[in-house]
């Protein structure tokens, strides 16, 4: 039996490529370039399945030819850059791989979390701009982070590993909004209360971190309005989307000081950032690692890899959402 043809759009770690390769008849990105609108309209008539990733942008537009492509196998657990809708009355099938990128995003989480309240990127580039003039008891104060409250925005699995290192590591308390009743079980785990609002958890907050979906209905959930509800000494975490968050607002929150800072790992325009964020001081700043480490972009590539084979044995994927 012929292989499917599949289509890799960026680089993967060289061990899941090399097993894609053997068990499918794929083409891979060895130049890892971005493909172009063009390039998905064409691949979807020359592949039987397209694994994109989020720099991949497929608008209903990308969907107009009449496709061969049977399924997208995205590389990520956030899959808002497909139209699903568009996949769908088309008949092709969209998975993502969630479960294995839990833990490393809450951590790139908790690192900006830790980095905005004890001022480490503050500090760093002063020490090695030469400008650190030595200790003394007044310099680069910052915030406690043990004991305060925590806002988690969106209560899945990224939220919840979140919650797990806030609660057991840092004694944080936790208050959760999300858009669906969190079981009382999953709750009781970090001993967290729900609120039904986003206005009742922001003010409640020292640190708010979101890990809902990004897309267009979470598109500047948090506003100017919203930020105004933040405790001037508060600060915002965001490693979900950065259309999540209006950018424009923030930059003017933080540089109107309403809050005390922010962590983003995540921008509405990847990879441009606004220069009104750039030249904020009390702004933590990564280039979206959520889950980059070895152990887990191998994961999310044998997780695809599991999701195609599912799918041509005639089976149903397991991360199937569209
Ligand atoms: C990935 C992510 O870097 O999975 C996601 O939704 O944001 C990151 O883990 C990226 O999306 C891979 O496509």
């Amino acid at each position: 039996m012929q292989k499917p043809k599949v289509l890799v759009t960026r680089r993967w770690p060289a061990a899941v490529e090399a097993q894609m390769a053997a068990n499918f008849d794929v083409d891979l990105n060895s130049a890892d370039k971005p493909l172009s609108q063009d390039d998905f309209r064409d691949a979807m008539t020359r592949y039987d399945a397209i694994l994109p990733t989020v720099t991949d942008k497929l608008p209903a537009a990308v969907f107009e030819t009449s496709p061969r492509t049977r399924i997208l196998a995205n590389y990520g657990v956030g899959f808002a850059h497909i139209d699903t809708n568009a996949a769908k009355d088309r008949g092709i099938a969209v998975t993502n791989t969630p479960d294995v990128l839990s833990e490393c995003t809450a951590d790139i989480a908790m690192t900006l979390l830790l980095m905005t309240a004890r001022r480490a990127g503050e500090g760093e580039r002063e020490l090695r701009e030469g400008r650190w003039t030595g200790w003394r008891p007044t310099h680069l104060i910052g915030t406690k982070v043990s004991g305060a409250t925590l806002g988690i925005i969106g209560f899945g699995r990224i939220g919840q590993a979140m919650a797990q290192r806030a609660h057991f590591g840092f004694g944080m308390k936790i208050i959760v909004q999300n858009r669906s009743p969190v079981p009382a079980e999953v709750l009781a785990r970090y001993n967290a209360t729900q609120v039904p609002t986003v206005e009742d958890l922001l003010p409640q907050a020292d640190f708010v971190s979101l890990h809902c979906p990004g897309g267009t209905a979470n598109r500047h959930l948090i506003n100017a309005r919203r930020l105004d509800l933040m405790k001037p000494s508060a600060f915002l975490i965001n490693t979900a989307r950065g259309e999540v968050i209006d950018e424009h607002a923030l930059a003017q929150s933080l540089w109107f000081g309403t809050i005390a800072g922010a962590g983003l790992d995540v921008f509405e325009r990847e990879p441009q950032v606004p220069d009104a964020l750039l030249n904020a001081d009390n702004l933590v700043l990564l280039p979206h690692l959520g889950s980059a480490t070895r152990e887990t972009r191998e994961a999310m590539g044998f997780r695809v890899l599991e999701n195609l084979t599912a799918f041509f044995d005639g089976r149903a994927p397991r991360d199937r959402v569209a």
